[in-house]
């Protein structure tokens, strides 16, 4: 594991995108592994950036995303669906048939998991982008998830819930479930950047590098992976030893 400790959110996206920028120059059809959360939202304006100043193209670019809520559709303002459009994929010149995310309002959510893992292991990333929660959940996998996971469905928990209230008008509004790529699929990307800002983070951060691998810290899997980058403000490393 590579940790970059960095002064602030800012130069996180910037690390960041220098790593994307590099891996979508250097192969003809790049697959990115995306992610949702506030943490990812700079790195995604810097990409509509440097896509505006023609610095960096995406048409040949697929991606898909770590997870969506359950029973929300994908035009639900709160779905990562909507997310994923609104914050990256509508100003980008992306195929966004190319873009994919599991679908949340599906009346058959084990065949939509199992469809999903399928599409992800037909194409690994070139780069999966990561946050964390505050529990240390990558995706939504949450403590306790098996380290053999693939797509499945998950039962939020209540920090989770709590965590990710202030994108919803009433708490109770929080989606109860998600679906989310297991931590076994997350794995077959062949890089992974781990971002993370804040004091929030601080402890999740200290687990993940410091920690012994172990489920209670589902980020800690990540130690066992050969070509991870953690990339962190000064606040989230500050737990560091
Ligand atoms: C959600 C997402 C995760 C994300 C986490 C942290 O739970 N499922 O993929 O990493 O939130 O979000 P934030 O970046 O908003 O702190």
């Amino acid at each position: 594991m590579q940790v970059i400790i960095v002064e602030n959110k800012k130069q996180v996206a910037e690390k960041a995108f220098e790593i994307i920028k590099d891996t979508i120059q250097s192969k003809a059809n790049p697959v990115l592994g995306l992610a949702t959360g506030s943490t990812p939202i700079e790195l995604y304006q810097r990409m509509i950036q440097a896509n505006e100043a023609k610095e960096v193209s995406f048409k040949d670019v697929s991606s898909y995303n770590l997870d969506e809520y359950v029973g929300l559709n994908k035009d639900h303002p709160q779905s990562y669906a909507y997310f994923m459009r609104e914050n990256l994929f509508n100003h980008i010149d992306i195929n966004q048939e190319n873009t994919h995310l599991p679908q949340g309002d599906v009346a058959d959510l084990q065949a939509e998991c199992d469809r999903y893992d399928s599409l992800v292991k037909s194409m690994p990333a070139d780069i999966q982008v990561l946050g964390i929660g505050s529990n240390g959940h990558i995706a939504f996998n949450e403590p306790g998830s098996s380290f053999e996971s693939t797509t499945h469905i998950i039962k939020l928990t209540k920090q989770t819930r709590e965590d990710n209230a202030r994108f919803f008008d009433k708490a109770e509004d929080v989606p109860t479930h998600a679906i989310t790529m297991g931590i076994a699929t997350i794995l077959v990307a062949k890089k992974i950047i781990l971002m993370a800002t804040s004091t929030s983070k601080a402890d999740a951060i200290q687990q993940m590098i410091e920690g012994n691998v172990d489920t209670d810290c589902p980020a800690t899997v990540l130690q066992n992976h050969p070509d991870v980058i953690v990339i962190v403000d000064k606040e989230a490393a500050s737990k560091l030893g």
